[in-house]
């Protein structure tokens, strides 16, 4: 809902509006604005105009939710707006609190004046939904900072303080207090200006004064090319400011005009829109009421010193937040201390953290011995070692020492956390937070919501996520949750591919190639292939019906258990990470397929990384299915945070959405009937196959 106040002070007229929450340019809004311009033009009784908006903030631009419809080109656009401002006949002064971005900032420059409150926040983020301005922003801002402030303002995208500008002609006034007061004075001021026979300054109409154009274009091209490899924006930008530096203000408008359509049309801006919405989706959870209130976290437990447990104590340290560390012995304990202190000294030297940081920190870390030390805690996360029989321990000891109302959680990968919880009196306390290795680095956290999660503990957790800065996704209970889960079948598939004729090195230079950050074979010597093989260990032993993995189960018998070992799928040279192709390997391959009587045939990069990636499609779609993901943009956000899924792809689900699930499932299929394909592993999911034949989506974006 969109309003648009009319009043007036003096003789000037006050147009405050608002649409809430950030004063989206939405349609209505866009209307509201132009009505109650012209009548400002019309009004007798008005010299002058402030824009302001009423509800604390200017504008976060564009309604991002309009693009990629028909309701971003619908009359008023933001286009028209700024042009009906480029004409008016008295000066109007945009009022600035809390943000103007993107559209936001474009509507700002196109009034002859803006005035601002200190602490609010400019910029033109457009680069990060993988547009470019497309208000008049490419051509406004440069005209007002000169063309170099410019680019560096729309290449990062960030918000910035508006002190940063105070003295540039993007601000007649930066003012403390009274923003209103402020910018009704400078309307006046204009408006006798005006009387006089001065010009109203229009942003359009100021020169570009650089000197060397094209040596400087030259340097921003070239960054952004190695920068931004894979986006197109950067370098439109880019395209845009020159083509209006050289050829004036309406062409470049036009060019301007002429490349925001080609992005919106884009894959990349639909998948970075795809993002924005997933980012803010994840954080809403069907069926749990509004007014949930999160339980008070203070003081936090950690179990476990080692490789994870000294990860995640460091994100509650990084928030302020106390944490007590808890080893089986002094030993462990006090390497978990070094480590925790190494990754802070690690940040001292890039300068990223001062020694009193540093210190203030550390100080909020007490290591302790002893479960009653931990017992006021209201939260502790226990990260012992994988063992069911191991966790039983803790928790029943946890469940003895702590407070009532502490919540219990488990950093588990892949045990039953309903079992952990019902080893306790306080089921409803016990939680699952999945952090992702390095845990003071990853941007994930799984928070898994048991049967008998309480509402306020999962709120909690989620509340506490954004203060420790992670991406939370809500999983149900099963094995290996969301993105685990999905990773065995992706993994498994890469395995097939190896055991039919591609080497290790074909199947992940194919996949890193498409844009992951890693194949699945390097991520597998760099996670430690042993961890995958005790799995598999339990699993032969328990007789379920698991295909024998003849090549990796060697490679471990042998103590190749990757980047630790020194040797795992690759080689490795002391002291360098690089992958080195194993004549070893390829040695157990080539016996295990004869073995298997299989003659190796080449395989195309295409199908490697089809088959890869919709191996995590078609888990993907079970897992929506069985509603252990809520959402297909939380399993996206899943693999774009937490296994380095390509961003400007937008995520598996999304991914496959873009390819039309139709083709999907043709090609799964297709791959099942080929000579030695798995026809039961590519049968497409129920939820999949479905939504094909119905020429649907997962994520409701457009293929
Ligand atoms: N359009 C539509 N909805 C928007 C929006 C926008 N531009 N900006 C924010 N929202 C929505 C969010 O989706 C969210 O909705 P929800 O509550 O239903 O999930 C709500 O507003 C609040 O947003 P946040 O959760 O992000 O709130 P914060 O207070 O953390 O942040 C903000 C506020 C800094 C304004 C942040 O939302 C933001 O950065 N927004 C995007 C700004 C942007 O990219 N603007 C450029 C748009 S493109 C454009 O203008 C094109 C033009 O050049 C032609
Ligand atoms: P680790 O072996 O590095 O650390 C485990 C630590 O727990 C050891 O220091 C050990 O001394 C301590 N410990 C064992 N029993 C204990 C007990 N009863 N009381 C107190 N301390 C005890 O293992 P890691 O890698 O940190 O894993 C811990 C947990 O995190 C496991 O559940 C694992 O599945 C999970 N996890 C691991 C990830 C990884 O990449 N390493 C990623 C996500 C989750």
């Amino acid at each position: 809902m969109s309003n648009v106040d009319y009043s007036i002070r003096g003789r000037i007229a006050v147009i405050a509006f608002q649409a809430p929450p950030v004063n989206s340019l939405g349609f209505a809004l866009r209307d509201g604005l132009v009505s109650a311009l012209e009548r400002a033009s019309a009004d007798a009784a008005v010299d002058g105009i402030v824009l302001i908006g009423s509800n604390g903030t200017f504008s976060a631009g564009a309604d991002i939710r309009e693009f990629g419809g028909a309701a971003v080109r619908q009359g008023p656009t933001l286009w028209t707006l700024n042009s009906l401002l480029d004409s008016m006949p008295k000066p109007v002064v945009a009022a600035i609190e809390g943000v103007a971005l993107g559209g936001g900032l474009e509507l700002a420059m196109s009034c002859h004046h803006r005035v601002a409150l200190a602490t609010a926040r400019v910029g033109l983020p457009e680069v990060k939904l993988g547009l470019l301005p497309g208000a008049g922003g490419t051509q406004r801002l440069p005209r007002l900072i000169g063309i170099e402030n410019a680019l560096n303002v729309m290449l990062s995208g960030e918000p910035l303080s508006v002190g940063m500008f105070a003295k540039s002609p993007l601000f007649d006034a930066v003012v403390e207090t009274d923003l209103l007061g402020a910018a009704v004075k400078v309307a006046e001021t204009s408006a006798a200006a005006l009387k006089t026979g001065q010009a109203l300054p229009r942003a359009r109409d100021q020169r570009i004064r650089e000197p060397d154009l094209e040596a400087l274009m030259g340097f921003a091209r070239n960054t952004v090319k190695t920068a931004f490899k894979e986006y197109p924006a950067p370098l439109a930008i880019i395209d845009a400011v020159q083509f209006g530096a050289k050829n004036g203000f309406d062409a470049g408008q036009a060019e301007e005009g002429r490349l925001f359509k080609q992005l919106m049309d884009g894959t990349v801006s639909a998948s970075l829109r795809h993002i924005f919405f997933a980012e803010r989706a994840a954080s809403r959870i069907a069926d749990l009421p509004a007014d949930t209130k999160p339980r008070n976290v203070q003081q936090v437990a950690v179990i476990g010193a080692g490789t994870m447990g000294s990860g995640i104590s460091i994100n509650f340290l990084n928030a302020g937040i106390g944490v007590r560390l808890l080893e089986l012995n002094k030993e462990a304990l006090d390497r978990g201390v070094v480590r925790i202190r190494e990754v802070f000294e690690g940040q001292v030297k890039k300068g990223k953290l001062d020694v009193a940081k540093l210190e203030a920190r550390m100080a909020l870390l007490k290591p302790v011995l002893a479960y009653e030390d931990i017992g006021d805690a209201d939260l502790v996360i226990e990260a012992v070692f994988e063992e069911m029989s191991v966790k039983e321990q803790v928790f029943s000891k946890l469940d003895a020492v702590m407070k009532p109302g502490a919540i219990l959680a488990t950093n588990t990968s892949t045990l039953d956390v309903d079992h952990i919880a019902a080893i306790t009196q306080r089921p409803q306390d016990v939680i699952g937070l999945h952090f992702f290795s390095p845990a003071n680095i990853m941007k994930l956290l799984e928070v898994v919501r048991g049967a008998k999660t309480a509402p306020d503990v999962l709120a909690t957790a989620m509340t506490l996520a954004k203060k420790i800065k992670k991406t939370a996704v809500v999983s149900g209970v099963c094995d290996g949750f969301i993105g685990n889960r999905m990773v065995h079948q992706y993994v498994a598939q890469g395995m097939a591919m190896v055991d039919e004729g591609a080497s290790p090195e074909q199947v992940d230079k194919a996949i890193e190639k498409f844009g992951f950050a890693m194949g699945p074979f390097r991520m597998g010597d760099l996670a430690g292939n042993d961890i995958g093989w005790h799995i598999r260990k339990r699993q032969y032993a328990s007789g379920s019906h698991v295909k024998r993995q003849v090549v990796a189960d060697r490679l471990c018998e042998m103590g190749r258990f990757g980047q630790k070992t020194g040797s795992g799928w690759y080689d490795y040279k002391k002291g360098d990470r690089n992958a080195y192709p194993s004549p070893v390997v390829a040695g157990v391959i080539d016996e295990a397929r004869k073995a298997a009587g299989i003659t190796p045939r080449k395989i195309e990069p295409a199908e490697i990384v089809d088959r890869l990636v919709y191996a995590l499609v078609n888990e993907g779609a079970r897992i929506l299915e069985e509603k252990i993901a809520q959402r297909a943009s939380d399993i996206d956000l899943v693999y774009l945070t937490g296994y380095g899924f390509p961003i400007w792809r937008g995520g598996p689900m999304r991914y496959a959405d873009s390819q039309s699930l139709y083709e999907v499932a043709r090609r799964m299929r297709a791959f099942g009937a080929q000579p030695g394909g798995d026809a039961e592993f590519w049968t497409p999911a129920p939820l999949l196959a479905r939504l094909a034949a119905e020429g649907g989506s997962f994520t409701g974006g457009a293929a």
